[in-house]
C-alpha cells in the first residue's frame, strides 16, 4: 500500500514535525507500505526521492507523478503538529478527496487545536475541572487589569492555536502579563489567560481500534524549568518523565476514565493525549489539553508509552494505519 507521510507543516512546531515524521518512518514496516514523506510547507508540498529530486504533490487529487509514474494514496499519516496538519485544515481537504487519514476528523481537529474553545466545549461536559480563563482577541481591547480583577495569579498566557509551549508564558505578577500577550499574540490571533493550578502534570495516550479502546500507561512530568516549556520539551534531562506515573491508583483510574470520556465525547480517532493536571492536596483533577497529533520524536511521550505497554513502534504505527483503512 501507498502512505503519504506528510511532515512540516506551517507552524512553529515545523521542527519537531520533522523530528516526529523520521521516527514513524523509521519505524513503519517496509515490507508492508511504500512510505512517501511529503513536506508540506508554505511553498509547496515537496517529496524528495532518492536521486534528490523535488517533487511537488499535485493538489487536485493529492498525487504524486515520480519518473512519469503516477502515485496515488492509500492512506495519509500525518505527521504534522499545529497547522495544517493539527486544526482540520488537511483533515477536510482529505476529506473532500475521499483519502483515508490516521487522525482524528476535520471538526475535532478544529475544536480540540483551539485550546480557548477546547476548554468551553469540555467543561460542558462537565467530566473534568477546568481553569477559569480569558478568551481574547488580537483585533479587540483588552484591559489587564479587569482580567486580573476576574483571574487569580499566577496565570499561563498562551496562543490559542499552537502547540510545544511556543508563545507561553506563566506569568506571577501583574505587569508581566502585557508583555506576555504579546508574545502570544506573536503566535496566533487569539490568546488564552488561565489560572494556574499547582499540582502534578499527567498525561495519557490513548487509541481506538476496531472499536476497542487501548488506554497507554500514563506519564507523569516532572519539569526543571518553571513548566514544561519548550526546552523541558525536547531537551534530554530537563524534564524527568516517568511512566507508569508514580501516583496513587485511585488518581490514575480517574485520569483514565476521564480521557476515555474526553476521547468519546470529543469524536476522536487514532492516537490522542490529553494532558491534565492532578491538584496538590486536593487531588482534584484539571484538564490541560488535548493533542491529536501527540508527539511522536525520540524525546515525546507517546513512544515511551508505547514502549512502557510492551509494544514496537512497527505494531501501534502499523494499527493506527489499519485503523484509518478500516
Ligand atoms: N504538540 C506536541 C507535539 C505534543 O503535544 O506532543
Ligand atoms: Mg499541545
Amino acid at each position: 500500500k501507498n502512505i503519504a507521510l506528510v511532515a512540516g507543516g506551517y507552524s512553529g512546531e515545523y521542527v519537531i514535525s520533522v523530528q516526529s515524521a523520521a521516527v514513524i518512518e523509521k519505524h513503519i514496516d517496509a515490507n508492508l507500505y511504500n512510505v512517501y514523506k511529503i513536506v508540506v510547507t508554505r511553498e509547496g508540498w515537496a517529496y524528495t526521492g532518492a536521486d534528490g529530486k523535488a517533487v511537488q504533490i499535485d493538489k487536485n487529487d493529492f498525487s504524486l507523478t515520480v519518473n512519469g509514474q503516477k502515485i496515488n494514496f492509500d492512506a495519509v499519516f500525518i505527521g504534522i503538529h499545529g497547522t495544517p496538519g493539527e486544526d482540520g485544515r488537511l483533515q477536510g481537504y482529505f476529506e473532500m478527496l475521499g483519502i483515508p487519514y490516521t487522525s482524528c476528523g476535520m471538526v475535532t481537529s478544529a475544536i480540540t487545536f483551539n485550546k480557548s474553545y477546547c476548554n468551553k466545549v469540555v467543561a460542558a461536559y462537565n467530566v473534568v475541572n477546568v481553569s477559569k480563563s480569558e478568551h481574547i482577541f488580537r483585533d479587540q481591547t483588552y484591559d489587564t487589569k479587569a482580567i486580573l480583577s476576574r483571574l487569580r495569579l499566577p496565570v499561563f498566557v498562551k496562543p490559542s492555536e499552537g502547540g510545544s509551549s511556543i508563545g507561553m508564558s506563566k506569568v506571577n505578577e501583574t505587569g508581566e502579563l502585557e508583555a506576555a500577550i504579546t508574545k502570544a499574540f506573536k503566535e496566533d490571533s487569539q490568546v488564552l489567560i488561565e489560572e494556574f493550578i499547582k499540582g502534578r502534570e499527567v498525561t495519557c495516550g490513548l487509541y481506538k481500534v476496531n472499536g476497542e479502546l487501548t488506554i497507554l500507561p500514563l506519564t507523569e512530568i516532572r519539569s526543571s524549568k518553571e513548566f514544561f516549556d519548550y526546552e523541558a520539551k525536547y531537551t534530554p534531562g530537563v524534564s524527568e518523565e516517568i511512566t507508569p506515573a508514580p501516583i496513587p491508583e485511585e488518581a490514575a483510574e480517574k485520569i483514565r476514565k476521564t480521557a476515555a470520556a474526553l476521547y468519546d465525547r470529543l469524536n476522536c480517532r487514532g492516537i490522542v493525549r490529553v494532558d491534565f493536571i492532578l491538584e496538590d492536596n486536593t487531588a482534584n483533577l484539571y484538564f490541560l489539553e488535548v493533542n491529536t497529533m501527540p508527539g511522536q520524536s525520540e524525546n515525546s511521550l507517546v513512544p515511551q508509552q508505547v514502549r512502557a505497554a510492551g509494544k514496537t513502534l512497527q505494531e501501534f504505527y502499523g494499527m493506527l494505519i489499519e485503523e484509518c483503512l478500516r
